[in-house]
Order: structure tokens, then C-alpha cells, then sequence
């Protein structure tokens, strides 16, 4: 063993496989496709243009998501994935003595950073429903990262809750990841002017079906983001791709498209949350593009393991102590959630 090697539990993600006849719910994916302008900015792409560097500050992709949002280009960072800003976010704002706060039940990933940045940090118990509890983030802390709608509960915490908490930590910074907020629940966009210490992180993965593309991004005061920018110049400047971003720009101004897959989305959910209730489900009030489930008459594995051999692919957390009697399972298209439905009717009878 040599000295100094550094031993961490990764983050592990769920899993991706290749094959394309099967029916993949397992990763919170869009299961619609890309809007016309999008496909017409791929085609329109010349391989030529790759021999210079992508751009530094992603210039086109801030203006037009500084005009769909309403906020100034300078509230605006781009990342490889949101993954990437939560990692440049974390390296910025959590530099305190005192632990940060998040759920125990939320990202997976929030825990992975903060271990392998060596920031302290308490994961404070959802209550017994699985919401976040304002009080318990009214205490000391180094800051605060909170996903609205949660994850992987799908819960969404109203606007006037993080509001509270904001107002109670006006000298830390409060991130909250939106990844999931174009299929319900309300921005906190809306909060920014008043609160300069608040950090909004969205992605292109979900409401904009672009996983495979990786764009994700903040909006925050301009002082903060220029702080982001500091730190993402110390790691990797040309973390977006020239293609990237002309793709996810291309997105932003097709919005309508995507909008309405979204709206399509949560009809779906609404529809098989209801349908999974009345087989004696428990199933947590979603506003994702997911639901956690705990079935009734059959285990969380052997549901899990049946709908995998059917080609249904879903997420188990077999590790995770509160949720390994559930499964989360992904609101694909109407279709691929009434097969869905249909083989699990078939493995509870
Ligand atoms: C809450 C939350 N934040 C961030 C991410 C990462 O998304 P991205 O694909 O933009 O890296 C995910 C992905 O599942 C997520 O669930």
C-alpha cells in the first residue's frame, strides 16, 4: 500500500443499461425527445468547429436562459451536468467550521461531496411523513443544501417554508437543487432579489431530456456567482462543450416543447401514483418526474427483481434503511407506465 492513497465511498449511481428494448425507469430520465430546434442545431453542427476550445463563460446559453428566467447573465454559471456545479457550489460556499445541513433522505451525492471535500456535516431526519422540517434547519450551521421537490421522496416543501429558512440563515450560503421543479411545485427564482444568499441549481437532464448532453447550472447574486466562477476556473475552465451548449441553448428557445412533455409527465404520474394507491400502494405525494412507492403483497426485491426480468428497470435502495421497503420508480411515457403497471398487477395478484 503506498502512502497518501485516498479511500472514498463514491456516489453510486443507478444503473445504465445499453440495451434499447427495455423499459428504463431507473434514473429519473425524460422519456420524451429532443424539440425540432434542437435536432435542426445538431445537424447544423460542423465537426470542424471542435479544433478551437469551447467557450469560457457559455456567452449565448446565459443570454437565453437570462431571458426565459428573467434574471441578469451575470446570475448565471454553466456546468458539465448540474453535478458538476453542485461540486464547484459545495467547494465555494461550504468553507465553515460548523457542519452543514441536509435531509438524510435526499441526493445521494450531497454526502459524497461533502466527505471528499472534508466538510463537516450533519444529515438531519426527515420527520415520520418524509417532509423536511423548517425548525430543524433553525440552528448553527456551516450552510444548508435542500433539493426542492426532494428526492428520492419526489415531496415538494412550499415557497413560504424556504423562505423561513432562508430568513433564518442570512450569514451562510442556502442552496436549492431544482432539478425536479419544471414537473411541479413553485421556483424560488421569485426569492433571489431578496435574498443574496440564496443559490438555485437546475439541470437540462430531466425537464429538458438532455442527460447524455450534461448541462447544468446556477442562478444566484452576481457576487456569489463570480465566486462559482473562481472556483470552476481552478478546476476545469472548458468544462462545457462547444456542442453542449449550443444544444442546450437551442432547448431554452424551444421551451414550449419541453413545457409541455412536462405537463404530459405529471399527468402520467398523477394517473399511475392513483392506479398504484388503489392496489394498496403507499405512495409519497410526488411533483417529480417519479414516485416512491412501497408495495402492498409483495417485497420491494422481488418486485424489483421481477419487473427487472420483464425488461422494466426501476431504482431499489436495498442499503438505505427508512426506503428499502420502496421503489422509485421513473414516469416514462403513458405506455411504458400502463406496461409498467400492468406487469405489477400480474407479480401482486
Ligand atoms: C436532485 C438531483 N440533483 C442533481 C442531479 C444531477 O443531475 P445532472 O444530470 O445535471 O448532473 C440529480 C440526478 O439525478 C438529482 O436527482
Amino acid at each position: 500500500m503506498i502512502r497518501g492513497l485516498r479511500q472514498i465511498e463514491p456516489y453510486r449511481a443507478g444503473a445504465q443499461p445499453r440495451q434499447l428494448d427495455i423499459i428504463k425507469l431507473n434514473t429519473n430520465e425524460n422519456a420524451y425527445g429532443a424539440s425540432s430546434k434542437v435536432k435542426e442545431a445538431l445537424a447544423g453542427f460542423s465537426a470542424d468547429q471542435l479544433r478551437r476550445y469551447s467557450s469560457l463563460d457559455q456567452d449565448s446559453l446565459r443570454q437565453a436562459l437570462s431571458r426565459q428566467l428573467g434574471v441578469d447573465a451575470s446570475q448565471l454559471i454553466i456546468g458539465n451536468g448540474s453535478d458538476d456545479i453542485l461540486s464547484i457550489a459545495f467547494l465555494t460556499f461550504f468553507n465553515n467550521p460548523e457542519p452543514i445541513l441536509f435531509p438524510d433522505l435526499t441526493y445521494g451525492f450531497y454526502k459524497v461531496w461533502a466527505d471528499l471535500y472534508q466538510i463537516p456535516y450533519q444529515e438531519v431526519p426527515l420527520a415520520a411523513d418524509f417532509t423536511i422540517k423548517t425548525e430543524d434547519y433553525q440552528r448553527p450551521n456551516g450552510g444548508i443544501i435542500l433539493t426542492n421537490p426532494n428526492a428520492p421522496t419526489g415531496i415538494y416543501k412550499p415557497l413560504a417554508e424556504i423562505e423561513d429558512i432562508l430568513k433564518s440563515n442570512r450569514d451562510v450560503a442556502v442552496i436549492v437543487d431544482e432539478a425536479y421543479i419544471n414537473f411541479g411545485g413553485q421556483t424560488a427564482l421569485s426569492l433571489l432579489e431578496k435574498y443574496d444568499h440564496l443559490v438555485l441549481v437546475r439541470t437540462f437532464s430531466k425537464d429538458a431530456s438532455l442527460a447524455g448532453l450534461r448541462v447544468g447550472y446556477a442562478v444566484a447574486s452576481p457576487r456569489l456567482i463570480a465566486s462559482m466562477n473562481a472556483v470552476k476556473h481552478s478546476i476545469n475552465p472548458y468544462s462545457v462543450d462547444l456542442l453542449a451548449e449550443r444544444l442546450a441553448t437551442a432547448a431554452v428557445e424551444d421551451w414550449e416543447h419541453y413545457e409541455r412533455n412536462c405537463r404530459r409527465i405529471a399527468e402520467t404520474r398523477d394517473w399511475f401514483r392513483q392506479a398504484l394507491i388503489e392496489l394498496g400502494f403507499m405512495v409519497l405525494p410526488s411533483a417529480t418526474n417519479f414516485v416512491l412507492a412501497k408495495p402492498q403483497g409483495i417485497s420491494s426485491r422481488s418486485l424489483f427483481e421481477k419487473l427487472e426480468a420483464r425488461g422494466i428497470f426501476v431504482r431499489y435502495f436495498p442499503n438505505v434503511k427508512r426506503i428499502e421497503d420502496f421503489l422509485r420508480i421513473s414516469i416514462g411515457s403513458r405506455e411504458e407506465m400502463e406496461e409498467c403497471l400492468n406487469a405489477i398487477k400480474e407479480f401482486v395478484k
